[in-house]
Parts: structure tokens; C-alpha cells; sequence
């Protein structure tokens, strides 16, 4: 590893590194990825082992402070987030400003942008108080804000939060219930919903993360970054690739197909690519994708969803694509994206809420990098160089003597 900025001081280095495949930009002791052998460690911490023995709110708790919390340190955190999942009631006038055809993630990056004004208390960045609040403030209302752009999103209600539910089971009830039915979630898909949570909640420095840290760097409020990281997330190459994915896998229809589609995938005069494969990390297994996968067949047996064709088209692309020698040349493995979608499908999620699901599970992320940035002290604002190929220096021309 070589210390660019030592050499920089001494005037004699310049480095190019177009989507920083070998830069790095941050000292960081939040999350480890091996993507060789295909690891991600929170803290030190197995994502596997995460996935089934531990639950979202306890991850999160271990991403924003280092250790697994002691039985009296959940119970704490736990009663702080729920005490903060209610929106400012203000808050539904801002939602009824948006068209009804909006997308869910176009809604929550410009709500997400806007408590900066219903909770310009948090705001004030030197103030390590109101930092721990807004960090708390974010995780609680993040599931609220999403649930709310789906109710908006297909004319329902808003579904308050409810506080003697734990987190993804609130969730999915302010998703899902309505005031004339009875609705009670289960708690296997409450299972399944805190999993898709706890494998997205932090991923290191990826684009969305440096996204949060680069906003961050010029001293901006702690909404303003992350609703730029929400932004950043809903590219197709980053979190949208889950929605991207499952359209994709509904497209291809029937496992007869798949031979085609690899083979558009390979051709490089085809803009094409599989969705849900391939990873600037990891260069195998993403250990997220085979948790995921399990999770799938879990869910649709419990809903009684046998022979799902979406299913049954991934399974048979996975396969086909890790057999094919153009996937294993370039390392390209299926990523997190490939079967969270039909999950989610399964639980009755619209494509369009994939992102928004994912930008609430990686809230915690986001603002555990945030806050680790700001207690560096030797942190500098974000300002990367670039390598000019424009013009020279010419005169300015009169019009008179142009063309
Ligand atoms: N299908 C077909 N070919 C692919 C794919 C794919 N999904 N991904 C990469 N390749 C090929 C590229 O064409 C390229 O080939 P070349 O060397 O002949 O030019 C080579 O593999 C390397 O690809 P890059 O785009 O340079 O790799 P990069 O690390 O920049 O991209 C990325 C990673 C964006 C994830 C890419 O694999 C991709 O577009 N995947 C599909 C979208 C996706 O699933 N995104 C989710 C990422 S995970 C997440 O954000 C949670």
C-alpha cells in the first residue's frame, strides 16, 4: 500500500484511477471484504453468522459502535429507535406534493433530503448529541418513510408505526395493513424481512457509501448526505439492479430462453449484461447471494408458492452462467441483488420498492460510516483531481472571425 499523500506533499505524484478500482479513500473498521474468498465481516463478524443468529437492530447497534450489545445495551437501543419512528405529521403534506405515479425512491431522496427541515436540531454537526440523535432519528423513520412512499404510491392510507412491533414486522405492517382488514404479520416473513435488512445494512466503501462520505467531507447535515447517498443508490449498477434483476428474470420467462440471453451477455457489440451478476468486489461467491438464496426457497414454501417460474429461471441461470466459461474467466458470480427480489415479490413488494428496501436496510451503513468520518479529526474535505484532455490555451475569438 502506498501512501499517496505523502508522496503528493512532495509535489512529485499524480495518480488517474477512473471509478477508484485501486484508490483508497478512507481508513475504515467497520466492514471487511474479502473478495477472493468471497467474506464480509461487520466488526469482525461473519455476515452468515449474522444472518442467522443475529437480527437487524442488533447489527446495527454493532456497525455504529464496535461490539455486540450486552442484553441491557439492546434493550436500550431498541426502546430509543422505536421512540423515533413516528414522522412529524407536517410530514404527510410534504408526501401529498408528489405526483402519485412517483417512483418510491424519487419520493424518499427528496423526503429523506427534507427532515433537514423538520429536524434542523440534528443538523448541527459539532454538536456529538445531537449527531447520536440523528443517527438514531435515521434507523427508526427510515421504515416509515418507505412504507409511506408505497402507501402514497398505490393510494392507501398511511399505516402509523407501531411500537409493540419489532422492526421489520412494523414494517411490513405499515406496508401491508389497511383499516378496513385485519392484518397480522407473520413471523416467518418478519424473519425473512429483518435477513434482506441485516445482508444489505453495510457493504464498505461502496458507491453510495462514498457518495455519503464525499457529501459529508464539505461538513453537510447528516440527512443532506445520506439522501445523496439514497440518490446514488438508485442507479441500475448499484442498488437498482435488484429491480433491473427480477425484470430481467420475468423477461427471460422460461428456462428455454436463458442460452439466448447468455449469449447477449457475452456479446460485446450488446449493451446487455446480467442483472444481479458480477461484483467490482468480489471476484467469487458473494456470501450475501447464497444466504439470499436459501432465504427464497424458505419464503415461497411458506406461502405455498411451488414451481414460482421466476424462481425456476434464476436457479437454471445460475447454474447455466457459472458453467459457461466467458462468467468464470471474468469471475463473475451471482451478487445480493440476484434472489432478494423474488423474495420480496413473494411478500407482495411491487419492483419498484426493491430500491427503497434496500436504501432502508443500508440506512445504518451510511450513517455508521458517516459518523465514523467525522470522529477523525484528521479528516479533509473530498476533492479528487482530474486529468484534463480539453484544449490548450487559445485566444478568445470574435464572432465576427469565427467559423
Ligand atoms: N454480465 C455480463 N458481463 C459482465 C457483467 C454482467 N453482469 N458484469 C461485468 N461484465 C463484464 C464486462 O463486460 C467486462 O468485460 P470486458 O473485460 O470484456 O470489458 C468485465 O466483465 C468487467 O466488467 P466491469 O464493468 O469493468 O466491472 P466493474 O467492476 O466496473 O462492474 C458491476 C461491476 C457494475 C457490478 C457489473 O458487474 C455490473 O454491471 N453488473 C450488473 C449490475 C448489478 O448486478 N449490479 C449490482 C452490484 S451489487 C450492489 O450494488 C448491491
Amino acid at each position: 500500500v502506498i501512501d499517496i499523500r505523502k508522496l503528493y506533499a512532495q509535489g512529485d505524484v499524480f495518480t488517474h484511477d477512473p471509478g477508484f478500482t485501486s484508490t483508497s479513500a478512507c481508513e475504515s473498521t467497520i466492514t471487511f471484504i474479502d473478495g477472493d474468498k468471497g467474506e464480509l465481516l461487520h466488526r469482525g463478524y461473519p455476515i452468515d453468522q449474522l444472518a442467522s443468529k443475529s437480527h437487524y437492530l442488533e447489527v446495527c447497534y454493532l456497525l455504529l459502535y464496535g461490539e455486540l450489545p450486552t442484553a441491557a445495551e439492546m434493550e436500550k437501543f431498541e426502546n430509543t429507535i422505536t421512540r423515533h419512528t413516528m414522522l412529524h405529521e407536517q410530514m404527510t403534506y410534504f408526501y401529498r406534493g408528489f405526483r402519485r405515479d412517483a417512483h418510491p425512491m424519487a419520493i424518499i431522496v427528496g423526503v429523506m433530503g427534507a427532515m433537514s427541515a423538520f429536524y434542523h436540531d440534528s443538523t448541527d454537526i459539532s454538536d456529538p448529541r445531537q449527531r447520536e440523535i440523528a443517527t438514531h432519528r435515521l434507523i427508526a423513520k427510515m421504515p416509515t418513510i418507505v412504507a409511506w412512499a408505497f402507501k402514497y404510491s398505490i393510494g392507501q392510507p398511511f399505516v402509523y408505526p407501531r411500537n409493540d412491533l419489532d422492526y421489520a414486522a412494523n414494517f411490513l405492517n405499515m406496508c401491508f395493513s389497511v383499516p378496513a382488514e385485519d392484518y397480522e404479520v407473520s413471523p416467518v416473513l418478519a424473519r425473512a424481512m429483518d435477513r434482506i435488512f441485516t445482508l444489505h445494512a453495510d457493504h464498505e466503501q461502496n458507491a453510495s457509501t462514498s457518495t455519503v462520505r464525499l457529501a459529508s467531507s464539505s461538513g453537510a447535515n447528516p440527512f443532506a448526505c445520506i439522501a445523496a447517498g439514497a440518490a446514488c443508490l438508485w442507479g441500475p449498477a448499484h442498488g437498482g439492479a435488484n429491480q433491473a434483476c427480477l425484470e430481467m428474470l420475468r423477461e427471460i420467462g422460461t428456462v428455454d430462453k436463458i442460452p439466448e440471453y447468455i449469449a447477449r451477455a457475452k456479446d460485446k457489440d450488446d449493451p446487455f449484461r446480467l442483472m444481479g451478476f458480477g461484483h467490482r468486489v468480489y471476484k467469487n461467491f458473494d456470501p450475501r447471494a447464497k444466504v439470499m438464496k436459501e432465504s427464497a426457497d424458505e419464503v415461497l414454501d411458506l406461502l405455498g408458492i411451488h414451481d414460482n417460474p421466476t424462481l425456476q429461471v434464476a436457479k437454471e441461470l445460475e447454474r447455466q452462467a457459472l458453467e459457461d466459461p466467458y462468467f468464470a474467466e471474468k469471475k463473475l458470480f451471482p451478487n445480493v441483488d440476484f434472489y432478494s427480489g423474488i423474495i420480496l415479490e413473494a411478500m407482495g413488494f411491487p419492483t419498484s420498492m426493491f430500491t427503497p428496501i434496500f436504501a432502508l436496510s443500508r440506512t445504518v451503513g451510511w450513517i455508521s460510516q458517516w459518523k465514523e468520518q467525522l470522529s477523525d479529526p484528521a479528516h479533509k474535505i473530498g476533492r479528487p483531481r482530474q486529468l484534463y484532455t480539453g484544449h490548450p490555451f487559445r485566444d478568445y475569438v470574435e464572432v465576427e472571425n469565427r467559423g
